[in-house]
């Protein structure tokens, strides 16, 4: 196998390995795949990567994704070389990652009940379609661009196909999503639409449009966007890398994220990992996943809430059937995921073996908050002026429950990940309509 970068499987027991241009999602056995780097990136990149943030006119320095590219230089370009940049790398003018970065925000901190100087919130909302999807679908797109690749196919419950629409628009692809009929947000939907993606409405929730997206690439050599795609785990590391730059490479002491299908984990443990092989950073930051209650199959296995077992990563050997059981009995209660946040509205989450060694590289932890309290995080984050969809409230609700727990500290650093701005125009209205509602500021007559 040829070194710089290649594709590597996660299961140590499997170890296959591949050439970068490989486009299938899995290995030969099944299992997911990491992009390998063999060389490891010197420490002095910091000061480049803190130069660039005076872009210079260009647009990879302005981009937030991009303004990191020698840590996910899976083109083997020279990265110094604009004329190759150019030609390589796919950017929408450098918008992405461009403006998220970590916000302290006082009346988030008063609620959750820590130190407000050390509460620290970050708003991929501010991506230009609206969700961190972007950080990941530059490169997930760059991928497909450097493979030739016509068209893109995605299952979403919305912000990724709004984001793989965008991209496709914009690299002149054809792009196909799949979604679960009546149950993803309508400005997402009117996104897809917008950027002239092909709908397929699938009947059912996302984990069935996503077996029907994945069958129809591997049967008509489509090429997968979802973040069981290797590509978009790489550019999803620049949402850490932001943090930990703003922070001046000091890791906090926390970093929280909603959990749906658990990509945004895995690329915030993966880049962890590297970060740390590659001595960039001493300590590691705790990842807490936050589920919704009506969807918590990672708590749930993670906590041993299924069989009384704790699901581990467990040094690359996870209990795998216990995951199948705890499946099969969703399926044969007719239990499906049900949750108003339905951007993390997911049953089989499909990046839990990632989810899982990223829990477990840095003694993470995983929780579950309802609905009512994800609507209170999405509002207190609005009360200080910041705009973010009911899922990523749940970033916020779940520091807050940790913190009650005593298992975030009160002067803990903690950076919460904001994913999403608010594309629901009606859960705003509604919930400051009922003066029940925690934080509510009903009309007046
Ligand atoms: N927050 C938002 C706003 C999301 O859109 C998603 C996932 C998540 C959190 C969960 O992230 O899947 O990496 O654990 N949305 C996907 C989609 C599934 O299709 O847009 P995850």
């Amino acid at each position: 196998m040829q070194r710089g970068s290649y594709l590597k499987c996660i299961s140590p027991s499997c170890g296959l390995e591949y050439e970068i241009g490989r486009t299938d999602v899995y290995c030969e056995r099944g299992h997911l795949l990491d992009v390998a780097y063999s060389d490891s990136p010197s420490t002095d990149l910091k000061d480049v990567f803190y130069e660039r943030r005076n872009p210079q006119d260009s647009i990879f320095n302005e981009s937030g994704v991009w303004r990191f590219r020698e840590l996910l230089n899976f083109c083997q370009i020279d990265m110094t070389d604009d004329a190759q940049c150019s030609k390589y790398l796919v950017s929408l003018d450098g918008a992405e990652g461009r403006q998220s970065k970590p916000y302290h925000m006082s009346k988030v901190a008063e609620f959750a009940g820590v130190s407000g100087d050390s509460l620290w919130l970050q708003p991929e909302g501010y991506n230009p379609s609206g969700s961190f999807k972007d950080n990941g679908m530059a490169t997930a797109v760059t991928h497909a661009k450097m493979v030739g690749v016509k068209k893109i196919i995605c299952a979403s419950t919305g912000n990724t196909s709004a984001s793989a629409g965008m991209f496709a628009a914009n690299e002149g692809m054809d792009c196909d999503v799949y979604i679960p009929a009546g149950q993803i947000a309508p400005g997402k939907l009117s996104q897809a639409y917008q950027f002239g993606a092909q709908i397929v409405q699938v009947d059912g929730n996302f984990d069935d449009a996503l077996r029907q997206s994945l069958d129809e690439a591997q049967n008509h050599q489509g090429y997968t966007v979802n973040s069981v795609n290797p590509f978009r785990i790489e550019g999803q590391k620049t949402i850490p890398f932001r943090a930990l730059e703003y922070l001046g490479w000091d890791a906090p002491d926390w970093l929280v994220y909603p959990g749906g299908a658990l990509g945004n984990i895995s690329s915030c443990g993966k880049a962890l990992m590297e970060l740390h092989r590659w001595g960039w950073i001493k300590k590691i930051p705790r990842i807490a996943v936050i589920n919704a209650e009506g969807a918590g199959t990672m708590s749930d296995l993670y906590n041993g809430e299924f069989e009384g077992e704790s699901l581990r990563w467990n040094k690359g050997h996870p209990n795998e059937d216990l995951i199948q059981r705890y499946y099969a009995g969703l399926e044969k209660d007719g239990i499906r995921p049900k949750t108003g946040a339905t951007a993390i509205q997911i049953g089989r989450p499909a990046n839990i073996l990632k989810g899982l060694r990223a829990l477990e590289f840095t003694d993470g932890v995983a929780t579950t908050v309802s609905d009512s309290e994800m609507l209170d995080g999405m509002s207190i984050a609005g009360l200080n002026g910041f705009d973010c969809e009911m899922a990523s409230g749940a970033s916020i609700a779940g520091i807050k429950k940790l913190v009650n727990k005593g298992i975030i500290k009160k002067d803990d650093t903690v950076v919460g990940i904001l994913t999403g701005r608010q594309k629901d125009a009606m859960l705003p209205v509604d919930y400051h309509s009922d003066p029940k509602n925690r934080f509510a500021r009903p009309p007046r007559a």
